[in-house]
């Protein structure tokens, strides 16, 4: 193995599903189980904010009743005791990263326990519901919203992300199916700047032939597998 200073690493939903949480594009999933356009877009709150705002305090409430996985302990583990510079970018909203242990995790889709105001515009922690429009804690004013990035909205830490990408030796992507732009883009973007890359996911993904190398199976095995072949390689 090459020697690795930065690695960059990208989940999606898959690593959190042996957790319990529903991916969003398989087999009944979020999304055939709810309509996108109405629960994930700007225009789909403007036009019906009480079925947006039961969604996602439906799925906060399920999110208290998971527990992290050993591939969320395993990528804990890894940045506890990897010596180089380590940025870990999901795309999940749960708190199942935090909870496995790691300590920095960039959410650039947002976090479900955490309110965006959309009067002062101020983010605060969050875990109880919002269809009674509770009062904003720092405005007062009854008009929060879930801070998650929806659909035609920018993500969090773009120039953060593209900058670690660019400097990155090696970008590994877990758990996602590459369908969703700009985080589908990111193999290509530590690619172009000279990174391996390497893609773990239950099966192959829409980018998969991006990826120098692939290995498919459940998160919960390949992660921390992978994980004790870096730390291994970085010992010898
Ligand atoms: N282990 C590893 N991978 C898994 C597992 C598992 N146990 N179970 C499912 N997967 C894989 C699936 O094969 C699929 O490729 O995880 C991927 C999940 O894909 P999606 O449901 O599309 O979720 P994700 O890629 O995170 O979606 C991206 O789309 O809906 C928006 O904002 C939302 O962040 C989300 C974005």
């Amino acid at each position: 193995m090459a020697e690795i200073n930065r690695i960059v690493i990208l989940t999606g939903a898959g690593i959190s599903a042996e957790s319990g949480i529903d991916t969003f594009r398989s087999a009944g999933g979020l999304w055939e189980q709810h309509k996108v356009e109405d629960v994930a877009t700007p225009e789909g709150f403007a036009r019906d904010p009480d079925l947006v705002l039961g969604f996602y305090d439906m799925r906060r409430e399920a999110l208290a009743k998971v527990e992290p996985n050993p591939a969320h302990r395993a990528l804990a583990k890894l940045e506890a005791e990897f010596a180089g510079e380590f940025l870990l970018v999901t795309q999940n909203v749960d708190d199942l990263h935090e909870r496995g242990g790691s300590r920095q995790v960039l959410h650039m889709h947002g976090e479900l326990k955490s309110a965006l105001c959309t009067s002062c515009e101020i983010r605060s922690p969050w875990d109880d519901t919002m269809a009674n429009r509770p009062p904003c804690p720092v405005c007062q004013a009854p008009t929060l919203r879930p801070d998650v990035v929806w659909f035609g909205e920018m993500p969090y830490q773009m120039e953060r992300i593209y900058g670690a990408l660019g400097s990155a030796d090696l970008f590994v992507s877990i758990g996602t199916s590459g369908a969703v732009y700009p985080a589908a883009g990111f193999v290509q973007e530590a690619r172009q700047s000279g990174a391996q890359t390497l893609e773990l996911n239950l099966e192959p993904s829409e980018g998969t032939h991006f990826f120098h190398e692939a290995r498919h199976g459940p998160a919960g095995e390949l992660v921390p597998r992978w994980v004790d072949e870096v730390l291994g390689a970085a010992l010898s």
